[in-house]
């Protein structure tokens, strides 16, 4: 790809995944360039996996302004597939640093997880303890990329996200992939199944705010007109699952039922997340916040990205 000095270039690992497909559409929107790499191949997509150091070494370009890091296994994968978590998640991570390490330092970007923190509250700076293996991998990944940009071998930024709903498609191997699924069922018509107990609250983001906020931060990251910081929560609303499942029942077309089924191994990983969540240094930066699960609702009905 020749490199055309007027176009800021990202690497994005996770490019054929739900947010890595959607970021590379919005980028080039954006007059980017954009080089994908995954695993999965598509079309428009490099094939790499990121544990392999010379498939990635050869797929990198010259030049690039930043390396967007979402390739990962999700939570529910992680947690019934420790060694293929550890192995993706952190070993692919501590490759692609190498892969990055004779680069001017590059500045990268991860996406990490609400998933590191425990239950209850989480803003910016609290302390990380996950209780997950998904949420352990994050932050294994978080502590490698600080240390790395401590060496000074990468400019390593991370952004904590919270759930992204509505995910269109199958259900993924995230554990808060109900929240989606409810949306989905209850447009289409269909009784949708809470799987979490009463009370139980999760932190949301929509698709289009975190793909928006993913493109602002690495906008600021590479554009370097004001600090931004190394560990950021991305924005999201904390919303009650049972009052979720009522704004679903409301959307539906035609009158569809609640049934409340509770799985003890989603509610496990999802109930370990915080339930209320700031993200301060985020708002600082100008990104955006969705104001309530109605409007995450909406806003995928009349959503433009694919
Ligand atoms: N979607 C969410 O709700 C959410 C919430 C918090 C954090 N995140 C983080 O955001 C990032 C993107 O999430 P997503 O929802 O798009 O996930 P996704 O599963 O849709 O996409 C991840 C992509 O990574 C690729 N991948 C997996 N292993 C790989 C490997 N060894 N080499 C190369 N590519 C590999 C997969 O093929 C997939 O295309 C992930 O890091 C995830 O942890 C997502």
């Amino acid at each position: 790809m020749p490199h055309d000095s007027s176009q800021p270039v990202a690497v994005i690992t996770g490019a054929s995944g739900f947010l890595g497909g959607r970021l590379a559409i919005k980028l080039r929107r954006h007059n980017w360039q954009v080089v994908g790499i995954d695993s999965e191949a598509l079309p428009g997509v490099l094939t790499a996996d990121i544990r392999n150091i010379h498939t990635l070494r050869h797929t990198m370009v010259p030049h690039f302004d930043i390396v967007i890091h979402l390739a990962s296994l999700l939570s529910a994968r992680c947690e019934s597939d420790p060694t293929s978590a550890f192995d993706v998640n952190v070993g692919g991570t501590a490759t692609l640093l190498n892969a990055v390490a004779d680069k001017a330092p590059p500045a990268l970007l991860m996406a990490s997880s609400i998933a590191v923190f425990d239950q209850e509250h989480a803003t910016d700076d609290t302390p990380v303890r996950p209780q997950s293996v998904y949420g352990t991998s994050k932050a294994m990944s978080e502590l490698l990329i600080a240390d790395a940009t401590r060496r000074g071998s990468v400019r390593g930024h991370i952004a904590r996200l919270p759930t992204v709903a509505v995910r269109p498609g199958p259900p993924s191997g995230a554990a808060s992939a109900f929240a989606s699924t409810m949306v989905k069922n209850a447009l289409d018509g269909v009784d949708i199944v809470v799987p979490v107990p009463p009370g139980r609250r999760i932190v949301l983001t929509s698709v289009e705010t975190a793909v928006e906020n993913l493109r602002l931060l690495a906008d600021a990251i590479v554009k370097e007109e004001q600090a931004v910081p190394k560990v950021i929560n991305m924005p999201g609303v904390g919303v009650d699952v049972d009052a979720m499942a009522e704004e679903c029942l409301a959307a539906a077309p035609v009158p569809i039922k609640v049934r409340r089924e509770v799985a003890g191994d989603v509610d496990a990983i999802v109930g370990s997340w915080p339930s209320r969540w700031e993200s301060p240094a985020a708002i600082r930066l100008g990104l955006q916040q969705d104001p309530s699960f109605a409007s995450i609702v909406a806003g995928y009905k009349s959503c433009d990205l694919p």
